[in-house]
């Protein structure tokens, strides 16, 4: 990335101005509506009524929330302390335990027979964890990572695929206090490191590895590669297996989970810990190089996932089956899998693999097999389903769903009808649909904070809506003013919420820069949206440069920085191109150095590759095209619009600020040898 790069970063125009103007405007006029039926709303655990008390008293209405939905071991004095913004405290005083609350007390309620994790794993094993047998996993599991030196503060790195020890260590170093640091399995050695450094994690728990498509595919290896280095602060690393494949071993560091876990005591007291005792960092990308330590604590995290999966899902824990496509590496498998589900007491499933593995029936073969009746997942995967055709989940009873939800990015309403009418309606078998519940919300953010109640809102597709019961979000203009109904701007969040981000792990300067900055007193969440004729939010995409490939979030400049890093790139500008499937698609374009030979599609997989190295396989860009320049402004700021409209085939919009107005010319014949 050259320097201009880096200052392109983007208080940048609203989305309407990226060149999706079309797609937008055609989104806009979008006018199905959807009431839910009277059994659905007769039935539903939560009413309008949230909304009316939440607006009378918005701290007070989560106290209540917090009160009724957690157990505290010591009451909290004050919901929300806001004395010095924007660093919030929820529920100062207060004392809980996050394993204990996901756990022991519905043990101790007379709920230990209840089913907590129903597992699938890829090859077709599976097993099914009571609360009870949960409860002791997990005691066992805090006891061998106390017994390894872990103490409350102390920071765990986490590299595992998704399998039900993911959870459980998870909720281990909840229970003791211990910081968890989840990496995902698709990140790189490199990246892998790199979080491990900023944290300064003492454990590494992980696996030999996991399946992909049918094969053992490693993990172990990655952790061994990041730790190869000195300097680091690793003292052991945990090993389940999973695979069964060989791997090597560092005597004295390394320990398998069998011989750790399995034989450690089976009996553990969870103390409460302070409501605003750090519960996890998570990293994300952003607008530079350096992914960002996201920090939750305890307290308001626990409280708004809680409430947000039961409300905005209409969980019945006594008789849904949960169902949370999300990975624990990300967000959404952290509040949707490892706490709320659980803390709400509810039965969920956990699949280790891939959609199409061995068949591209699998979920919903899932779905009957487990009665799934909530089913969360992303429109990247529904695309997908629709790509392969409604035959397949035609041939699956999927009659026990009720409610369906879809997060990570905007849903385009031929999706959202498709997931309808396929999925929520059985193929037309079932009278009432499954509402659709479009959730909106952030690694930062922690839980949902803009859906329809599916009990009382109408829903319409391809729009979130409206923000939940409590919280404050509004679509501003430039100047930080609220917008009137039919126009867009930046979406913004004007009230501190309970499971807000508290910080950036390490770095104050940059939490405040990053999200309080751009307008006065609000929270700014990088995205574009729109309000439209009815009050109703519809978002518009990320406004700066961060990418969203399958609802994953990537910076543009980190995949830049990766590029520049191999000798052969002098410069790279990297834009996210609209995809059919996966929403946005990773596109480079790089100028390669002087001495640098271009072998065409041999260099393409080599930089390809040296990404997929440096930041982890989800970053490869799909297409990597060599130019002779790159379209910069006067100034020197990249001009990725441009690049953008080359990437998805369009006509180049206007390029007359360009210092050198035939760049984009020399590009196009470039492109066409
Ligand atoms: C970004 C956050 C929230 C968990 C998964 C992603 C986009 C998320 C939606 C939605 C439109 C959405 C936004 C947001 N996004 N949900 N329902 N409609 N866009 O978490 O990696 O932190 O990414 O994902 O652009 O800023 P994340």
């Amino acid at each position: 990335m050259s320097q201009d790069a880096k200052e392109s970063t983007a208080t940048a125009a609203p989305a309407t101005d990226d060149g999706n103007g079309d797609a937008l405007e055609n989104l806009l006029h979008e006018n199905r509506k959807f009431a839910p039926s009277a059994e659905f709303a007769a039935n539903a655990i939560v009413d309008a009524g949230d909304y009316a008390d939440a607006a009378q008293d918005r701290p007070a209405f989560w106290a209540n929330q917090a009160r009724t939905l957690l157990s505290w071991s010591k009451d909290f004095d004050q919901a929300l302390d806001w004395s010095n913004p924007p660093f919030a405290k929820w529920f100062t005083g207060g004392e809980v335990n996050a394993a204990y609350n996901a756990l022991d007390r519905h043990v101790e309620n007379g709920l230990g027979d209840r089913v907590a994790i129903h597992f699938e794993g890829e090859p077709g094993d599976s097993r099914s964890y009571t609360y009870a047998e949960l409860t002791e996993e997990v005691k066992k599991a805090a006891n061998a990572f106390e017994a390894l030196g872990v103490t409350k503060g102390d920071r765990v790195a986490v590299y595992l695929p998704m399998i039900p020890e993911a959870v459980i260590t998870l909720l281990a170093c909840a229970r003791i206090g211990a910081v968890h640091s989840v990496v995902f399995g698709g990140f790189s050695a490199d990246a892998l490191r790199s979080r491990i450094d900023d944290a300064e994690a003492k454990l590494v728990v992980t696996a030999d590895g996991t399946y992909r498509r049918g094969k053992p595919s490693p993990l172990k290896p990655a952790v061994d590669e990041a730790l190869a280095k000195e300097g680091h602060t690793v003292e052991n690393v945990v090993v389940v297996k999973r695979n069964g494949e060989p791997v090597n071993w560092v005597e004295g560091r390394d320990k398998w989970w069998a011989d750790t876990v399995d034989t450690a005591p089976a009996e553990h007291t969870a103390v409460g810990h302070d409501s605003e005792h750090p519960l996890f960092i998570l990293y994300t990308s952003g607008t530079t190089g350096k992914p960002k330590g996201i920090l939750h604590t305890t307290g308001g995290y626990l409280t708004q996932t809680a409430y947000t999966h039961k409300a905005v899902f209409d969980l019945h824990p006594e008789t849904d089956v949960f169902w949370c496509t999300a990975d624990v590496g990300w967000i959404t498998g952290h509040s949707y899998v490892a706490y709320a589900p659980l803390v709400n007491g509810a039965t969920q499933v956990m699949y280790e693999g891939t959609p199409d593995s061995p068949h591209q029936g699998r979920w919903w073969e899932i779905v009957e097999k487990y009665k799934v009746s909530i089913l969360y997942t992303a429109p990247t995967a529904i695309r997908t389903f629709m790509k392969w055709g409604k035959d397949i989940p035609a041939k699956y009873d999927l009659s026990s769903i009720r409610v369906l939800g879809s997060v990570g990015e905007p849903i385009n309403p031929e999706a959202w009808m498709w997931y309808r009418d396929v999925i929520g309606a059985n193929g037309g078998t079932k009278d009432n649909p499954a509402p659709i519940v479009d959730t909106w919300w952030q690694t930062e953010t922690g839980a949902q904070m803009i859906a329809p109640l599916p009990g009382v809102t109408a829903t319409k597709p391809g729009s979130a809506q409206v923000p939940l019961p409590g919280i404050a979000v509004d679509v501003v203009d430039e100047l930080g003013e609220s917008v009137p109904d039919g126009h867009g701007g930046y979406l913004v969040v004007r009230e501190p919420w309970p499971s807000m981000l508290r910080g950036i792990w390490g770095d104050p300067e940059r939490f405040k820069d990053t999200y309080w900055s751009r307008f006065e007193a609000m929270y700014f969440a990088g995205d574009g949206a729109k309000k439209d004729e009815d009050g109703d939010i519809w978002l518009l995409g990320r406004v700066d440069d961060v990418m969203n490939v399958s609802g994953h979030r990537l910076s543009t400049t980190e995949i830049e920085s990766a590029l520049v890093s191999h000798p052969s790139v002098a410069e790279a500008a990297v834009v996210g191109a609209a995809d059919e499937t996966t929403g946005q698609a990773v596109v480079a374009f790089v100028i390669l150095r002087g001495d640098a030979v271009n072998n065409g599609e041999a260099t393409v997989q080599e930089l390809r590759n040296h990404v997929g190295k440096e930041i982890g396989p989800i970053a490869k860009p799909k297409h990597v095209l060599v130019v002779p320049e790159l379209p910069k402004t006067r100034s020197g700021k990249i001009m990725r619009r441009l690049l953008k409209d080359v990437a998805e085939g369009r006509e180049v919009g206007d390029a007359t600020t360009l210092s050198d107005p035939t760049i984009m010319q020399q590009i196009a014949e470039s492109l066409r040898k």
